[in-house]
């Protein structure tokens, strides 16, 4: 085993500053030494879920950059000194037919989760990113471009192949027009994402302050879903509605946006939701959702960010700072994602 720093909910919902294991490395295990890590909503949520339970460690963070310290010695992909990325999966079985193509994110035996997730070989509960130093398969390790930031790359890891993945599956592009509802950490990346694209894109936020962020992004304008009259004006606008809205939500007023055969693409609530199918039904619209990304398209996602320059708007805050980050993005007081400085932890 070796031992690194990180930060620990137990119980949640504060973290502290504790050792954190990591695993002798494995022949295809790299140890990568974390800079910059992402603060994710769904930090908040699995710390949320965390309170109370059973004494199980949580280290949160799954949207990492840093650089590569050791490798195990069957890795040829990565060498001491590389920048690297990772995600919020780890690994996955490597042999359903989800796997094959590409699409581990949806592997049949679930990919690893890079915290909370049960290592496949020794049964481990995974710790995140929140931590000086993380030990992943090299499979699972992204080369992260030369000249894209670190710490604003971070968030490209989760929040923006999340938003990437159903973007360019549902062909956003030149001609298409996309709605991103909710302007948080996965909104803004959709919205700079689209726009890059070639996507005509629009905010839906129940912010109205935030239409001069939205316009600075890229995007057309800003719906304010609070006000009935811009809703039903963008009555069947949209090709694409990305819903990135954190909590639960009316979904009948995500989906009076949608065109005629045009999605409804849910990645932000991944609960329940209770649906009147006439809101289907009336123009054949579909609903959907996604999750994460395959290898293949975390890297294609990851070469596009470069060639346009995209990264997250981020406040850089040393680690120390974790719980006060986290209530901030408790409150929505964030533009648009707090990523934390791992150097505090030397
Ligand atoms: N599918 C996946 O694999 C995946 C991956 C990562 C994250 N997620 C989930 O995606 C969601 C967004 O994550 P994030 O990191 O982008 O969060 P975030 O930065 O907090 O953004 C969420 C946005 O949702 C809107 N919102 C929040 N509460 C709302 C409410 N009660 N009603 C309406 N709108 C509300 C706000 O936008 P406005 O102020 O503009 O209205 C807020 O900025 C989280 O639930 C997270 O767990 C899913
Ligand atoms: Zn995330
Ligand atoms: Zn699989």
């Amino acid at each position: 085993m070796r031992t690194t720093v990180g930060w620990q909910a137990d119980p949640a919902p504060t973290l502290r500053r504790v050792p954190v294991e990591r695993r002798a490395l494995r022949p295809d295990d790299l140890a990568v030494r974390v800079d910059y890590c992402g603060v994710c909503h769904t930090d908040l949520h699995a710390l949320d879920a965390h309170d109370g339970a059973a004494h199980t460690p949580l280290v949160p963070g799954h949207e990492f950059t840093g650089v590569v310290t050791e490798t195990g010695s069957e890795v040829t992909r990565f060498a001491p000194g590389d920048p690297v990325a990772v995600g919020n999966i780890i690994d996955s079985c490597g042999e359903c037919a989800m796997c094959r193509c590409g699409q581990e994110n949806f592997c049949r035996a679930f990919p690893t989760l890079t915290y909370g997730g049960v290592d496949r070989h020794d049964g481990s509960t995974t710790l995140g990113g929140y931590s000086r130093e993380y030990v992943v398969r090299d499979r699972f390790a992204h080369p992260l471009p030369p000249g894209l930031d670190p710490a604003a790359a971070a968030p490209l890891l989760c929040a923006g192949i999340t938003v990437w993945e159903p973007l360019h599956a549902l062909g956003a592009g030149p001609g298409v027009r996309v709605a991103v509802a909710g302007l948080g950490g996965l909104g803004h990346l959709a919205v700079k994402l689209a726009v890059a694209l070639g996507a005509e894109t629009w905010v839906v936020s129940r912010s109205p302050a935030k239409g001069d962020d939205a316009r600075r992004l890229g995007a057309h304008g800003l719906l304010v879903s609070s006000d009935p009259d811009q809703m039903a004006d963008a009555r069947d606008r949209f090709d694409i509605v990305i819903d990135t809205i954190s909590a639960p939500h009316d979904l009948a007023a995500c989906l009076r946006l949608v065109a005629m055969d045009g999605t409804l693409s849910l990645l932000g609530h991944l609960g329940t939701v209770t649906l009147e199918v006439m809101d289907l039904l009336v123009g054949r619209k579909k609903l959907s959702s996604a999750g994460s990304g395959g290898r293949q398209a975390t890297a294609a996602m990851l070469d596009f960010c470069a060639q346009h320059d995209i990264t997250a708007d981020i406040e850089l805050l040393p680690s120390a700072r974790v719980n006060e980050a986290l209530d901030r993005l408790r409150r929505n007081d964030v533009r648009h994602r707090f990523v934390l400085d791992m150097s505090d932890l030397d």
